[in-house]
């Protein structure tokens, strides 16, 4: 079942984004090297509680920390430790609170102090691009296929993969929620978009194949031919004026 979310819910899911795009920008800060990924974590845990906030993921299925961060050829739920950022690395930061009842969740990557090389920055680049082109296709009246389509062809277009094996999803008073948002399918096909529809859309994009593959911790998700990996995401909420990013930072 779809829940559709009230002007109510909306003003909450405001809160809540406001808050992860608040603390994804001190987590921005904080990158640069010599720092440990357990670091990062304790930046987001006291960030998130500061304002008010509940960290989402801790918990999350057993997951045991606040944020994930992913390194290079880690595309997503990378476990915070001691793990120290180099100079050239790119690092994927996902963050998720709850915030009066209501989840925002928003990811972002960037390079520690320079990108290592051409393709990486275009990566990058595109990996972002595509979650607005799949942003903009999220319209009242369009298809959830048009918003999967928009960010699988603008990627596929420069030669990169999306992963296939994890997606985005409709966010409210859970982190997931139906329906499933993939960054790939085909236009026109599927849920007809609605006034009130929340969603996360977060393209996980590869430089080599699709293909990933789970650590055995059981968490960390890394790209099968360890090609670099990046990953953007943000909260949206759909009314007949458009997509509104709940996540955006202001
Ligand atoms: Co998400």
């Amino acid at each position: 079942m779809i829940e559709l979310k009230s002007a109510r819910d909306r003003e909450k899911m405001r809160l809540a984004g406001r808050v992860v795009a608040e603390v994804l920008g001190e987590l921005r800060q904080a990158v640069h090297s010599g720092i440990t990924t357990r670091e990062l974590d304790v930046v987001a845990d006291r960030g998130i509680k500061r304002r008010g906030g509940i960290p989402v993921f801790k918990g999350y299925h057993g997951y045991p920390a606040s944020v994930c961060v992913s390194v290079n050829d880690q595309v997503v739920h990378g476990i915070p430790g001691s793990r120290v950022l180099q100079p050239g690395d790119l690092v994927s930061i996902d963050l998720g609170a709850t915030v009066d009842g209501f989840v925002g969740d928003a990811a972002f990557s960037m390079f520690v102090e320079y990108a290592p090389n051409e393709r990486a920055e275009e990566l990058l680049r595109v990996t972002e691009e595509s979650l607005y082109k799949g942003i903009e296709a999220a319209r009242v009246g369009n298809r959830l296929g048009d918003v999967s389509a928009a960010v699988q062809q603008h990627v596929e277009a420069h030669g990169f993969s999306v992963v296939r094996d994890f997606v985005g999803h409709g966010v409210g008073r859970q982190m997931h929620e139906e329906p499933q948002v993939p960054n790939y399918g085909t236009a026109g096909r599927g849920l007809l978009l609605k006034p009130g529809l929340a969603i996360a859309i977060e393209p996980m994009v590869n430089v080599g194949g699709y293909q990933v593959d789970v650590g055995d911790d059981g968490w960390t998700v890394t790209t099968r031919d360890h090609s670099l990996s990046a990953h953007f995401e943000h909260t949206i909420f759909l009314d007949e004026n458009g997509p509104e990013i709940l996540t955006a930072i202001s």
